[in-house]
């Protein structure tokens, strides 16, 4: 988009929300403007691939709206859902300072929205700009529910970087034939693994190389000697990616949505909910250039799409018809490409990392296999060796509660969740290197809804380990309602003695791709009160059980304090 539509889009949103009536549910935190959002979930039919089929989408977009503003805004997104299907909406990497009754993952903060009915989120983008994105939360819906959030410096604040001459929101998706959410079920019904997207997709086309699109392409046309601010968005379910373009450097300037030192690389990998700005300049010579996306798979016998998603970086004054010059993916298993970017982020500015740690943790992730309990093996215990997949944090594969846990919580509603998630492993083993987990030994998780309590104020250090039952893997998990600061990473077990740690200017992140067979060290001051998940961001991870929830205590006085609900918050 031209830079002149920024503030008139600003404008518009601003102006829209004139014609509402809103009362504040509580004082703080309130932001400078308010953004108004009108969200309808619709069901709309879509052609893609030869195939005409309903997707569901946010007003009949697909990506869904942007959301604009400002940092210190306050947002106010009024979600009706008009679709026979349950609904909510995550706003991914906002912080909600104590606003974690509109954070939406479904059944941890809220009831789904059901059909017919409406809730209005409500937030304040406290101390932050970037690139974030929102999406569905629950079953497989944000396959096709989701968009950007673009959050602009305050009037007046420049960027810490060379103003571009224009910026771009590029989204990476997965795109299937089949109904999704009939998909979801069937694959979690088979006990076995999902089958791959049909196609990649940037900005909702998959380009060329895939049937029926030639013509289903996003293009950005530009300007020779012109330097670009492209916002890459990872929005897919459940694979990780690459992205690069033919013959360009693209400068990382921001991750997350927080400033990073400069840092100039060929190609990117992006996770699952992973957002990173960069800096293009159009040097090269004319002509038509591509932009590709394609697979990033760490874990063994994983079946994935290969096809890759092209767009085009085409220069004014390029034959429009010629073919477009390829671009140079990395292979699908090229971890060195993706500890090559990792290595580079830095935070712009020295940060604020707690120092002092009250809550140690250490939590291992992976996937396991539960034995076959069904009556009819052959239909539900389609995993490795006749057993049923799952998945776990410190070998506890979460189960779903059936109220929201955060009003069990608030409510203090017994029965629905304990407080016993383990702070280190039950048994301790070679977490990468298998045994005793390797099948055919014992793969098996215990299954429970279980937290993890922290006080207000608490400093926490948590270790994120790898493990090989199955198969190691890169989990990008992601946490809700914090950012934290990414102090080291590594490969192998996790050694406190040789471990490297940055205290000074780690990245401050809110996902991170635990690298496959190794662990990564993160650190949060726990100072938002709520209930917050943290999962792995590949999809089926999650619905498999890679997942927990911190309880978040309040502290004292109004400040420190979670909120009410508010009244219109559905019911399950
Ligand atoms: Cu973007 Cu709980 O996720």
């Amino acid at each position: 988009m031209a830079n002149w539509a920024i503030p008139f889009i600003l404008w518009l949103t601003s102006l829209s929300y004139l014609s509402t009536v809103h009362v504040m549910a509580h004082p703080w935190p309130v932001g400078r403007s308010t953004r108004f959002y009108d969200f309808k979930v619709q069901t709309t039919s879509i052609s893609k691939l030869c195939n005409s089929k309903n997707i569901v989408t946010i007003n009949g977009m697909f990506p869904g709206p942007v959301i604009y503003a400002q940092e210190d805004d306050r947002v106010i997104v009024k979600v009706t859902n008009e679709t026979p299907y349950n609904a909510t909406i995550h706003w991914h990497g906002v912080r909600q300072r104590l606003s974690c009754w509109f954070d939406g993952p479904s059944y941890i903060t809220q009831c789904p929205i059901q059909a017919g009915q409406t809730f209005t989120y409500e937030f304040t983008l406290v101390q932050q700009k970037g690139t974030l994105l929102w999406h569905a939360h629950i079953s497989w819906l944000r396959g096709t529910v989701y968009g950007a959030i673009v959050v602009y410096p305050k009037t007046g604040v420049p960027y810490p970087f060379q103003f571009p001459y224009e910026e771009h929101i590029i989204i990476l998706g997965e795109y299937w034939l089949k109904d999704l959410l009939q998909l979801a079920q069937d694959v979690l019904a088979s006990g076995g693994g999902p089958p791959p997207a049909d196609a990649y997709t940037i900005n909702g086309h998959p380009g060329p190389n895939y049937n029926c699109s030639t013509n289903d392409v996003y293009k950005i046309d530009v300007v020779p000697g012109k330097t670009y601010l492209l916002r890459i968005i990872n929005a897919g379910l459940n694979m990780e990616n690459f992205f690069t373009i033919a013959n360009h450097k693209l400068t990382i300037v921001e991750a997350d949505a927080e400033y990073m030192k400069p840092f100039t690389v060929d190609r990117l990998m992006l996770a699952p909910g992973q957002t990173i700005n960069v800096l293009v300049t159009a040097n090269q010579p004319i002509g038509k250039y591509s932009m590709a996306m394609g697979p990033y798979m760490s874990a063994r016998n994983v079946p994935y799409q290969n096809i890759s998603a092209i767009a085009y970086f085409q220069y004014v004054g390029a034959q429009p018809n010629s073919v477009s010059l390829a671009a140079q993916l990395p292979s699908f298993n090229d971890n060195l490409a993706v500890k090559t970017v990792m290595d580079g982020l830095r935070s712009l500015n020295p940060v604020n990392v707690p120092k002092e740690i009250d809550t140690n943790l250490f939590f291992t992730i992976g996937l396991n296999v539960q034995k076959c309990t069904a009556k009819n093996a052959s239909q539900n215990c389609q995993g490795p060796n006749g057993g049923v997949f799952a998945a776990s944090m410190n070998n506890v594969s979460f189960v779903r509660p059936n109220i929201s846990l955060l009003q069990a919580y608030y409510e203090e509603i017994n029965g629905h969740f304990t407080e016993d998630f383990p702070a280190v492993p039950l048994k301790l083993y070679d977490f990468v290197n298998g045994a005793p987990n390797n099948i055919p030994n014992d793969t098996q998780s215990m299954n429970g809804t279980k937290t993890k309590v922290l006080e207000y104020g608490s400093r926490v250090q948590l270790i994120l380990q790898d493990t090989g039952t199955i198969s190691t893997e890169n989990h990008p998990i992601h946490l809700h309602g914090y950012s934290f600061y990414v102090i080291g990473y590594g490969s192998g077990n996790y050694n406190p003695q040789t471990a490297q740690l940055n205290l000074v200017d780690p990245p401050y992140m809110n996902t991170i791709g635990v690298p496959v067979g190794g662990w990564a060290a993160i650190r949060f001051l726990a100072d938002n009160p709520g209930v917050w998940f943290m999962h792995c961001h590949l999809e089926i991870h999650l619905n498999w059980g890679l997942t927990m929830a911190f309880i978040v205590k309040n502290g004292v006085g109004e400040m420190e304090t979670l909120p009410h609900p508010p009244a219109d918050m559905p019911k399950c």
